[in-house]
């Protein structure tokens, strides 16, 4: 791997040998056992769209690692008045060990991975947000000890977690149903990958019917109905996703004890109700948490140039 810049990327062997180190660093941390692998590496975080969780994650997880992150942000570049991403990254490649980049366009992302020499990460982008389904496969895996064989249900928006999930679930051997409104289904690009997983063996369903997605998951996911930068379209998003709510209708079609995950920030009474929101918010922070260590992976396997 020299990037994370999106799950279609990696294989099933880079996924998993990721989620393995990540484990490895949470254990690490939480027993004060020193893990300085990035002792001397520089991380440039170039923030496009606002963040809390990315932004923290990184900067903390850069300075147990030993190195240090750089937050960039997008009003105070060049790149704001107009430098192009190429220049950009052969300038920034010049002082810093990796990049990471979150921004709107993934096609942004790739141009700014395609001209820099050091690594770049996705922090998320309108396609993808590889680090955080990273994080979910994650705090999945710490409950159920597997993937293999779960089912995994996301009801709401077809947007960038949406498609990573579906790309993470079925890549890691997990059933995924998908419940979304017609006008808002996953990337075509997303889709076509489902398809031909299905024609391998592999379990997907997309549908309307959120029972029918719920229908005995293990872990159902939801996000925002209004994602950054899609502000302006509020009113008709509101009207589209009535319905697409995780409540406990929703998770009384779910396994009993079924798990609830998001990325955050959440919305209730919009995607979740705050009752359900409550109930799980203890497997909803862990997942918040473990992008610390996902990502810390993530750096060290690009930046420490450890064997993934
Ligand atoms: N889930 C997530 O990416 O959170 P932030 O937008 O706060 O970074």
């Amino acid at each position: 791997m020299k990037h994370l810049l999106k799950l279609l990327d990696c294989s099933t062997d880079e996924i998993v040998n990721l989620l393995d180190l990540a484990d490895q660093l949470k254990y690490e941390k939480k027993h004060n056992i020193p893990h300085r692998h990035l002792e001397g590496k520089s991380l440039g975080l170039i923030f496009q769209k606002v963040s809390t969780r990315t932004r923290v994650s990184f900067e903390v997880g850069m300075y147990q690692l030993g190195g240090r992150a750089m937050f960039l942000s997008n009003r105070d570049m060049q790149s704001h008045r107009g430098e192009p991403m190429e220049d950009t990254a052969r300038t920034l490649s010049r002082y810093l060990d990796g990049i990471m980049l979150r921004t709107f366009a993934q096609e942004r992302l790739e141009r700014l991975a395609d001209c820099s020499s050091v690594p770049v990460i996705s922090g998320m982008t309108d396609f993808a947000h590889p680090c955080q389904v990273l994080a979910d496969l994650m705090t999945i895996r710490e409950r159920y000890a597997q993937l293999e064989g779960l089912k995994l249900c996301y009801i709401g928006d077809g947007d960038n977690m949406c498609n990573s999930l579906i790309v993470g679930g079925l890549k890691t051997g997990m059933e995924v149903a998908v419940a979304c409104p017609k006008k808002y289904q996953p990337h075509s690009m997303v889709l076509d990958f489902a398809d031909r997983q299905k024609s391998e063996g592999a379990k997907f369903l997309l549908t309307d019917n959120i029972l029918e997605a719920a229908a005995d998951a293990d872990v159902v996911f939801t996000d925002a109905w209004v994602s950054m930068g899609k502000e302006e379209e509020a009113e008709e998003r509101h009207m589209a996703f009535q319905g697409y709510q995780i409540n406990h209708e929703v998770m009384k079609a779910a396994k009993a004890g079924a798990m609830v995950q998001h990325c955050l920030p959440a919305y209730r009474g919009e995607e979740i109700t705050a009752e359900v929101f409550e109930e799980h918010a203890d497997e909803i922070f862990e997942e918040a948490e473990n992008r610390l260590h996902a990502q810390k992976a993530v750096l060290v396997a690009l930046l420490g140039k450890q064997n993934i």
